[in-house]
């Protein structure tokens, strides 16, 4: 045992739960198809014009990336319409999250966010020793009115998922400007658009935008999702050039790898594959609605790529779907132990899902 002082927020980090590799679940379960809709990612694999690039640009790996990653901020800017002062990027926005942290949180600042939503935010918040505040939630949305309450002159960071993973709602446009107006200039807002592509209603705020209008906002957006690139982690933020600035000086030089560069600059022209991804989404979504209502369950409609399932027991049928090789997401961590979180596979992969719920649920 080493004698290396550990502080205590440390001591009682839980880190986020991995999920096992495929293969090995494959052995240990002794079956051959497992099918994987448990992390929101895109079960189309990557564009092909980013795989291409993909593979020009292993021969390059000799060489460090692009520090500052001029050609794929030069490509964002011109599509996105903002400044490439107002961008920033990360080795998946993740790693945007973390930098917000290191850049901007002081020993005695809170961080305000909902109480059911992406886990990272608590997790990051905890290892640094920051004060976490969750929200209550309304109907499994965000609850603004009360975000609003628990943000005072000392809240340095307020986060929003939105769509908010896991519950796949979304707040308005009104309810968005509501909340930004009633915090102080001084509380940087994270509005985290992940699922940004997905979302399909004209009440949904466009963080883009916003940002200038209101400086102390960081808009964050992923190639993980509708891009299918989650493995090569990449991801960017959009925001007031000094905020932006000041993240620059804390990431490290080399974030953002040189494959996912030019796999990230390749995904951008292809808006068909990105269309193929959106239809199938919506396509599937409304195909699983009708599949779980047959069933008689109750679910929570999602305007993203996953949504969730009230099952009963959600952990007990979490189980039963690994054995038949179907790995979703159990949510007793998200306090809605009732619950499971799905997301849209291939056809096949949800009818396999379906299939299998309903053996498991004796449907
Ligand atoms: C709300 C939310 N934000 C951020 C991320 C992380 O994205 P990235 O892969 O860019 O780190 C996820 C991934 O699941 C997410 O659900």
């Amino acid at each position: 045992m080493n004698k290396i002082p550990v502080p205590e927020h440390i001591k009682k980090l839980v880190p986020y739960p991995p999920g096992k590799p495929i293969e090995e679940l494959k052995r240990e379960l002794g079956i051959d198809k497992i099918i994987k809709l448990a992390s929101n990612e895109n079960p189309l694999g990557p564009s092909p014009k980013a795989l291409e690039a993909m593979k020009k640009a292993v021969e390059k790996v000799n060489r460090y990336p692009d520090g500052s990653a001029f050609y794929l901020k030069e490509k964002l800017s011109s599509k996105l319409r903002v400044k490439q002062d107002n961008l920033i990027l990360g080795n998946g926005s993740n790693e945007i999250i973390e930098l917000v942290f290191r850049t901007f949180y002081q020993p005695g600042d809170n961080v305000v966010s909902a109480e059911i939503t992406f886990a990272v935010y608590p997790i990051i918040a905890q290892a640094i020793g920051a004060e976490y505040r969750a929200a209550p939630m309304k109907d499994l949305r965000y609850d603004v009115e009360r975000l609003k309450e628990l943000v005072d002159d000392r809240t340095r960071l307020v986060f929003i998922s939105n769509p908010n993973n896991p519950t796949g709602t979304y707040i308005t446009t009104e309810e968005f400007e509501f909340l930004i107006k009633s915090v102080p200039e001084t509380t940087l807002v994270i509005l985290d658009e992940a699922y940004f592509e997905f979302v399909d209603r004209k009440d949904y705020p466009d963080g883009l935008k916003f940002f200038e209008k209101y400086p102390n906002l960081l808009v964050m957006r992923t190639f993980s999702k509708t891009y299918g690139l989650a493995g090569l982690r990449i991801g960017y933020g959009v925001g007031s050039g000094d905020v932006v600035d000041y993240l620059n000086r804390v990431r490290q030089p080399f974030n953002v790898n040189l494959v996912a560069q030019e796999a990230a600059l390749a995904a951008l022209d292809d808006e068909e594959y990105v269309e193929k991804v959106k239809t199938l989404t919506h396509n599937s979504l409304k195909w699983f609605y009708s599949e779980v209502e047959k069933m008689g369950l109750e679910y929570v409609p999602s305007v993203t790529n996953f949504f969730l399932i009230k099952v009963g027991e959600g952990k007990k049928v979490f189980e039963e779907l690994l054995k038949k090789g179907v790995i979703v997401r159990s949510m007793d961590g998200y306090k809605l132990p009732e619950y499971i979180r799905v997301n849209i596979g291939t056809e096949e992969e949800n009818e396999f899902f379906i299939r299998s719920l309903r053996e498991v649920l004796g449907k």
